[in-house]
């Protein structure tokens, strides 16, 4: 996985690209570079972070460009191994995102020929590709090069003497802005919100050939494809820090509002305008990735509970091995990213088997919404953290609405259920706020734990999906080693486990399960480690039985799930910041992962 850009205009294209870049880095981060094309064609690469290229790299000359911020794929994150890549030549620069499945055959063809190559990579091959069709016509040598090409692809190619940026895309995202005398290239609108909002999504098979006044591009078969750019309403504030320390605090606080925004204008019109009407199935199946993942096992007691529709969940990279059965399902792909590769195949897989299929998806005109038959945004706005914050709260807003939606059409649910649940839907943002405004005492909560080695969450029914989004929380950024159990489970095996320097989260709140609850707490407490709980404001028992306590405000126990969680990001971003640790960008993982 990793961020391209693309520049051509009449202004210098160094810094416009530098600046663009720095907005991808949550697509990965351990090498960067640019070729920027002047007099000549000049390229400038370096290992880690892009603040490292930038402080190292030359003025460059020119007004046309490409860059790239790398996740090691193929080849170690090295100087050599980052992007750009060139041909013998050093004439064409090439940044790709994606793997090339059939390079080593290419690789070994290519220096048969004679092309020597300079990184591990499986990029290179596609620059030697492009030098050896290249007849003066920078985008048919790019269409011909294609034609060898197996795999997954964003790549941008540039060559000195041509005032262009030639692009092309096979399942990793690409987008076009349109500037005034100038357009660009991006892998996600957020790069290039700061000089344009228009865009255009490139599609799979598309090649595209952008110059400082014009775009064509063209399809698989080399017909010119008209589409109509979108104005995408995120401002740049939505992409910056706007005076928070880190991006994931500013998401985990934007959530209130991202909550109103996934509902607003819809709860209303769910019965006028349902989300499917007449529909063949009898159940539902539900695949997604990681934090998606969580949101799906959540909306499976959401949706059953709402419209009592049997529902099962699926990891996206599993889904391909299941045997086809018997059943029609509705397949729900959750994926805030719309663009995670193993999702899609997911969303391919279903459609061959001849389901009909719903994506969740945050991110407008990515790769699933092209997919399914019929998509919810989540309209979150742009996340940036690689830690799914408030994305995934929307996620869950996103499973109520459906849950509403079936519940009405199979009559599980009510006008006056509706009402109801309108009503509990809307008090959602400032349940939420609440716990925003206990963000000191979780602090401090953090503070009091930070040295742990393990942590463990525990939860029952619709709130052990929160434990382990609780617990994935915690290790992605944190680094502590962070389990999620239902509270039952606790007894065969994880038990061995505990002692005091493992503290356990146990999510607590008034429901039928709560004297179990009750009950798990006392098992942890007697194995002596620490317990912190989270229960409804007023419950003056839990403080009993707890060393600290967490107070949500009373809510339905259905939603909970959403002031629950709330309480665990703030708790893994305090741990992981008195942890010293890189909160945005924690090592290893990228928030795109466009990689089976
Ligand atoms: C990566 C991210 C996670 C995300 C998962 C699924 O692992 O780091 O935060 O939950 O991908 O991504 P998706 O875009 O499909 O929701």
């Amino acid at each position: 996985m990793c961020g391209i850009v693309g520049y051509a205009g009449g202004r210098e294209a160094q810094q416009i690209l530098l600046d663009c870049l720095k907005r991808l880095e949550y697509r990965g981060y351990d090498s960067s570079g640019i070729a920027v094309v002047g007099a000549d064609l000049q390229l400038f690469k370096s290992k880690g972070e892009i603040a490292v290229l930038e402080s190292s790299m030359p003025v460059m000359k020119g007004s046309f460009g490409i860059a790239h911020t790398r996740w090691a794929t193929q080849g170690k994150p090295t100087t050599e191994n980052a992007h750009p890549l060139a041909d013998c030549s050093n004439r064409f620069a090439v940044v790709h995102n994606g793997i090339i499945s059939n390079f080593m055959d290419l690789r070994e063809s290519l220096q048969k020929d004679g092309h020597t190559f300079s990184s591990e990579t499986d990029t290179e091959v596609f620059s030697h590709l492009v030098e050896s069709e290249y007849k003066g016509d920078l985008l048919e040598a790019v269409r011909n090069a294609l034609k060898r090409v197996d795999g997954t692809y964003a790549f941008a190619v540039v060559t000195h003497g041509k005032d262009e940026v030639v692009a092309a895309r096979n399942e990793s995202p690409l987008v076009i802005g349109l500037g005034d005398g100038e357009n660009f290239l991006a892998s996600d609108v957020t790069a290039l919100l700061k000089y344009t909002n228009l865009m255009v999504y490139m599609s799979d098979g598309e090649v595209a050939r952008i110059t400082k006044d014009s775009v064509t591009i063209l399809d698989r078969e080399g017909r010119e494809v008209k589409r109509e750019p979108q104005r995408i309403s995120w401002s740049l504030d939505d992409a910056e820090k706007g005076g928070y320390p880190h991006f994931m605090l500013k998401e985990i606080f934007e959530q209130p509002n991202a909550i109103h925004e996934s509902m607003l204008g819809r709860v209303e019109s769910l019965e006028s305008e349902p989300f499917f009407q007449g529909s063949p199935f009898s159940s539902v199946k539900i695949i997604a990735c990681g934090t998606s993942y969580h949101a799906g096992l959540t909306g499976k007691y959401i949706l059953e509970e709402l419209s009592r529709t049997p529902t099962t969940v699926q990891i996206s990279s599993e889904y391909r091995y299941s045997t086809a059965s018997r059943e029609n399902p509705l397949v729900v792909l959750v994926t805030q990213s719309g663009e995670t590769l193993d999702t899609m195949a997911a969303a391919r897989e279903a459609r061959k088997r001849g389901h009909r299929t719903v994506g969740i998806a945050n991110v407008m005109g990515s790769a699933i919404t092209r997919e399914v038959d019929h998509v919810i945004y989540t309209r979150a706005g742009p996340e940036i953290g690689v830690a799914a914050t408030k994305t995934f709260v929307t996620q869950l807003v996103a499973m109520y609405l459906l849950g509403m939606d079936l519940g009405m059409q199979t009559k599980a649910m009510s006008a006056q259920g509706k009402r109801s649940m309108i009503g509990q839907l809307r008090n959602l943002p400032r349940a939420v706020q609440d716990v925003l405004n206990q963000a000191d005492e979780i602090e401090a909560l953090a503070k009091k734990y930070s040295s742990a080695k393990d942590m463990f969450f525990i939860g029952r029914n619709i709130n052990y999906p929160i434990a382990l989004e609780g617990a994935l929380k915690t290790k992605e950024i944190s680094y502590i080693h962070g389990e999620g159990f239902p509270a039952g489970e606790l007894k065969h095996g994880p038990l061995a486990l505990l002692s005091k320097d493992s503290p356990v989260v146990a999510v607590a709140v008034k429901d039928h399960t709560y004297e179990k609850m009750l009950g798990n707490i006392s098992e942890v407490s007697a194995r002596g480690s620490p317990v912190i709980a989270i229960g409804f404001e007023g419950d003056t028992e839990l403080a009993k039985y707890a060393d600290d306590v967490i107070y949500i405000r009373e809510i339905p126990p259905l939603f909970s799930p959403v002031p629950v969680i709330v309480v665990l990001q703030l708790l893994a971003y305090y741990l992981a910041r008195e942890r010293g640790c890189p909160i945005d960008k924690p090592k290893n993982i990228a928030k795109t992962v466009t990689v089976e």
